[in-house]
């Protein structure tokens, strides 16, 4: 996705020039039963160890996780040295997190972040309760596109410790709450080892999504399966076909968690497990397709919002030139020159969206694999 950073930021410039809302990139939600992988799955994409994970309930509040493009820490010092009252210009770290219950802290130790989230879900519920009530978290980095992921608690049918006896209507209830926005991408994940008939995400996102317009299945845990079996029927679409694509991953095992074994480590030995085990499909499965999936489909909805913003800018442009119309004969001709950067100003802009246009057209976007970095 780095090849996508460069081109947002630029076009968010120019919405913002222009006095226009910025761009909404859709927001990505995970859905998927209890353990099945959400939060792996979320932390590949962001290529960072910052999410609780682990067996049963670990996720009881959603997590929106706000990803903010930065300028490199070093950019950052340049701009601040005229103007000593930007808000930023005291950290002195390249990528750092916000909470909104905590916000004048900021954390730039990533396993700190992880501790506040596990500590903040523990204040606002008891013994493997839920709640409704977000937790809020800010990325600030210069390698991430500006993007809002949310965490949610997975599916689950019988009550465990504190939770009520609508455990599931709960969960279910918040689920739909996020995935029924239509600017959100819903990545449904559900485990090689279960049934894929009886994915309750595919059948949430079905209920608010039913062409499919907006739903990626990822199936996980595939080094999971019982011997003798595989995924291959399904990840060619043979049992349930969606429409986004299927796209098989191999995350960090509770073993791999507890030694500690780095993303990267992580997605080397995923391909070379899907060159082993699926040869065929190892090209459109693994965590860095899925990243760059998202990414293919983050530059589609870019390109359905250029033509508006083109419009945009050719209102303001007959604008301006109206309102230098009905100044009359100027006294000096200083409207020409006026005149003249007004319409440069549109020019270059309309270069902008053209550029980009073209560019979404003609680029494969296989540069950047992940979100993050
Ligand atoms: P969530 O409850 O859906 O958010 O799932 P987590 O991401 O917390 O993962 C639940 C458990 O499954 C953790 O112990 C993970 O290490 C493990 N896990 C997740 N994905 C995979 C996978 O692809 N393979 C294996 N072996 N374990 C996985
Ligand atoms: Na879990
Ligand atoms: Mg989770």
């Amino acid at each position: 996705m780095e090849t996508l950073i460069p081109i947002i930021n630029r076009l968010q410039e120019v919405f913002l020039t222009l006095g226009a809302e910025i761009i909404q990139l859709p927001q990505i939600v995970v859905v998927g039963s209890q353990s099945s992988g959400k939060s792996s799955v979320l932390e590949s994409l962001v290529g960072r160890d910052f999410l609780p994970r682990g067996s049963g309930i670990v996720t009881r509040r959603p997590l929106v996780l706000q990803l903010v493009n930065v300028p490199p820490l070093e950019e950052r010092r340049k701009q601040d040295n005229g103007n000593k009252a930007n808000a930023r210009s005291g950290i002195k770290a390249e990528e750092w997190g916000t909470f909104l219950h905590c916000k004048n802290q900021i954390f730039t130790d990533f396993s700190e972040i992880r501790k506040e989230i596990a500590e903040e879900t523990d204040r606002s519920t008891n013994n493997k309760g839920i709640s409704p009530e977000p937790i809020y978290l800010k990325i600030y980095s210069p390698n991430v596109l500006s993007l809002t992921l949310v965490d949610l608690p997975g599916i689950t049918k019988v009550p465990v410790g504190d939770q009520p006896e609508d455990i599931e209507t709960q969960v279910q209830e918040m689920i739909l709450s996020y995935i029924s926005n239509p600017n959100s991408l819903i990545l449904c994940v559900s485990p090689a080892n279960s049934d894929l008939a009886t994915s309750d995400a595919l059948k949430l996102a079905r209920e608010v999504d039913p062409d499919g317009r907006r739903t990626l299945l990822v199936v996980s845990k595939l080094d999971l399966m019982d011997a003798g079996t595989d995924a291959l029927e399904v990840l060619l679409g043979r049992v349930i076909p969606v429409r986004l694509g299927i796209i098989g991953v191999v995350n960090r095992s509770q073993h791999d968690l507890n030694t500690q074994k780095s993303l990267d480590d992580s997605c080397k030995d995923e391909q070379v497990f899907l060159q082993r085990h699926y040869p065929s499909l190892a090209s459109r499965c693994g965590s860095r397709y899925l990243a760059r999936t998202l990414s293919r489909l983050l530059m589609h909805h870019i390109r359905d919002c250029l033509p508006e913003l083109k419009t945009r800018v050719t209102v303001l442009t007959a604008q301006y030139q109206s309102r230098l119309n009905s100044y009359g004969q100027p006294v000096e001709d200083h409207s020409a020159t006026l005149l003249q950067i007004v319409t440069k100003f549109a020019t270059d802009y309309c270069n902008t969206i053209e550029g980009t246009a073209r560019h979404i057209q003609t680029s494969e976007l296989c540069g950047g694999a992940r979100i993050c970095y």
